[in-house]
C-alpha cells in the first residue's frame, strides 16, 4: 500500500496554506470522482484495475505459450510515449539487475524495445540482434499512426517475413479498435490484435494490454499487478486528506503555487526504479505541462546522482523539491563482513545490510536537502515487487488526476505534442504538408 509522508515539507508551508489547498483539492477528488471535469472521456484508467477480465489475462498466457511452442526468444515491443513506458517501467524494475547477463529470465522470452526514438544506429543494431534470435514482435499505437513505432515496425515487420513463412503469427498489434493506420494493416495482415480502450489515454494505459501484454511475456505476474492496484483504486476512494493521493496532489500544488518551487525531482533509492522516473515524467509532464502552467518533473537516482546531480539539488537555484520514492524492504540481502585489516576503515559497517547504509543515506539526504532549501515528499512503498508497482502505478495516475484539475488543466489531452509532429511531417515531405515544409525549409536557410 502507499503511504504518503509530508513531514519533509513541514518547514516550508505553513498549515493556514495547507489547510487552504486542501479545500480545493478536495474539490478537484470530487471532479475527478464525479467524472465531471475536463477531458472526462478519458477516465477509464479508473476503474480498469476492476473491470480486467481474467479471460484477457488467460489469452495472453496462451499467446506466451504458443510463442515458447515455437521456441521464440526474443520479443521486439515497438511503440512510444504511453505505448512504451509503462511496460518499460514494470519490466526493469521487476527483472535481475544483470538478467540479460545471466541469460536472462527462466521460460520467458527476452522483451526488447524500439520505436521509441529515431535513431538509426539503434534499429542497426536491433536487427543485428533479430538476425540471431527466434523473434516474435508486439507493435503498440493507440493512434495508430505515430511516426517513431511506424518506422520501426516497418523495418522490423520486413526482417520477420524475410525469414518465417508464418510471419503474421509472430505479429501482435495492440491499437484503436476501429481507426488508425495500425488497424487497417493488421486486419489486412490478419495480426492478432488487442484494443487500447477509447477512453484510455496512452500515458495511463499501463493497466491495459499495451503493459499487461509485454509484462507478461516477459515473465511477471500481471495478476498480482492488478490486485495491487485494485486494493489502492479502493483506498483511494476515501474522500479526505488522509487519502494519499489527495495528500500527495495538495502538497506539490501547493509548493508550485505559493512558494515557487516549479520543479519537482521524483528520487529513487533503488536503480530498478530508473523507468519508474521516466514513466513519471510522462504521466505529470503531459498531463500537466500546458496553458503556461505545470511543474517541471524530473528524476534523479539516489546515491548514484548525489555524485553529480546533488551539488545543484543542495545548493543551486532554489526552485526545486523533491518526491522520495521509499522502497521499505530490500528483496535481497547483502552483509557487509568484517576485514581483520580492516584497510577500507570499514569495520564499523561490519554486520550491517547495504540496505542499511541506503537507508542512512536517504534519511541524511533527507536532512540536508530540507537544510539547504528543499522539501520532500515522501511516497513510500513496502517492497519493489508486481503488486506493490500496480499500486504505485494507479496511485500515480490517480494522483496526477487530482493534481491537474488542481492546478486547473485538462490532464488527458496534449495538445503540445502535436508542434514537432506538423514540422517533421513537413520537413519529412509527407503529402499534405508541402506548404508548411516550404515555409519551414526558408526559415531553417
Ligand atoms: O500519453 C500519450 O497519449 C502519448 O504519450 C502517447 O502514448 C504517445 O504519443 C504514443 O502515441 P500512440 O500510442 O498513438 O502511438
Amino acid at each position: 500500500m502507499v503511504k504518503v509522508n509530508l513531514s519533509g515539507c513541514s518547514s516550508f508551508v505553513s498549515q493556514a496554506a495547507y489547510d487552504a489547498i486542501s479545500t480545493d483539492a478536495l474539490a478537484a477528488f470530487d471532479t475527478l470522482m464525479g467524472g465531471n471535469g475536463a477531458g472526462n472521456d478519458f477516465l477509464g484508467w479508473k476503474t480498469l484495475p476492476s473491470q480486467v477480465p481474467d479471460s484477457l489475462i488467460a489469452e495472453f498466457e496462451a499467446i506466451r505459450d504458443d510463442w515458447k511452442f515455437k521456441g521464440i526468444d526474443l520479443v521486439v515491443v515497438i511503440g512510444i510515449g504511453g505505448s512504451y513506458l509503462g511496460a518499460r517501467c514494470a519490466i526493469e524494475a521487476l527483472s535481475h539487475s544483470f538478467a540479460s547477463l545471466m541469460g536472462g529470465k527462466k521460460d520467458a522470452p527476452a522483451v526488447v524495445f524500439a520505436g521509441n526514438s529515431l535513431s538509426e544506429e539503434y534499429l542497426a543494431e536491433l536487427m543485428d540482434l533479430v538476425a540471431g534470435r527466434n523473434t516474435a514482435c508486439i507493435v503498440i499505437s493507440k493512434s495508430g499512426t505515430t511516426t517513431e513505432p511506424a518506422v520501426a515496425f516497418r523495418v522490423v515487420k520486413q526482417a520477420i517475413e524475410q525469414r518465417y513463412a508464418d510471419a503474421a503469427e509472430r505479429i501482435i498489434a495492440i491499437t484503436d479498435a476501429k481507426k488508425g493506420a495500425l488497424k487497417t494493416l493488421a486486419t489486412q495482415e490478419g495480426y492478432k490484435t488487442f484494443v487500447v480502450p477509447d477512453n484510455v489515454g496512452g500515458r495511463f494505459s499501463v493497466l491495459t494490454p499495451v503493459g499487461l501484454l509485454p509484462i507478461l511475456l516477459a515473465g511477471f505476474d500481471v495478476r498480482r499487478m492488478l490486485e495491487g492496484a485494485r486494493e489502492m483504486q479502493l483506498a483511494l476512494q476515501e474522500r479526505s486528506m488522509e487519502n494519499p493521493a489527495v495528500k500527495y496532489a495538495a502538497m506539490r500544488n501547493l509548493l508550485y503555487k505559493e512558494y515557487g518551487k516549479t520543479i519537482e525531482i521524483l528520487v529513487s533509492y533503488n536503480p530498478k526504479f530508473q523507468y519508474l522516473g521516466e514513466w513519471w515524467k510522462q504521466l505529470y509532464g503531459e498531463s500537466e505541462g500546458k496553458d503556461g502552467k505545470g511543474i517541471f518533473p524530473a528524476s534523479v537516482n539516489f546515491t548514484t546522482d548525489l555524485h553529480s546531480m546533488g551539488q545543484f539539488i543542495q545548493d543551486g537555484n532554489r526552485i526545486l523539491f523533491e518526491t522520495v520514492v521509499n522502497v521499505e524492504n530490500s528483496n535481497r540481502e547483502v552483509t557487509i563482513g568484517l576485514d581483520s585489516q580492516n584497510l577500507d576503515q570499514l569495520n564499523y559497517l561490519a554486520g550491517r545490510r547495504v540496505e542499511h547504509c541506503n537507508a542512512m543515506a536517504m534519511l541524511g539526504t533527507k536532512l540536508a536537502h530540507i537544510d539547504g532549501g528543499v522539501p520532500q515528499i515522501e511516497v513510500s512503498v513496502e517492497r519493489i515487487d508486481a503488486f506493490n508497482l500496480g499500486g504505485l502505478f494507479y496511485f500515480f495516475e490517480f494522483a496526477c488526476g487530482v493534481s491537474a484539475y488542481l492546478l486547473g488543466v485538462n490532464p488527458f489531452n496534449q495538445p503540445g505534442v502535436e508542434a514537432y509532429k506538423k514540422n517533421m511531417f513537413a520537413l519529412l515531405g509527407k503529402p499534405g504538408y508541402e506548404e508548411q515544409g516550404a515555409v519551414l525549409r526558408e526559415r531553417l536557410g
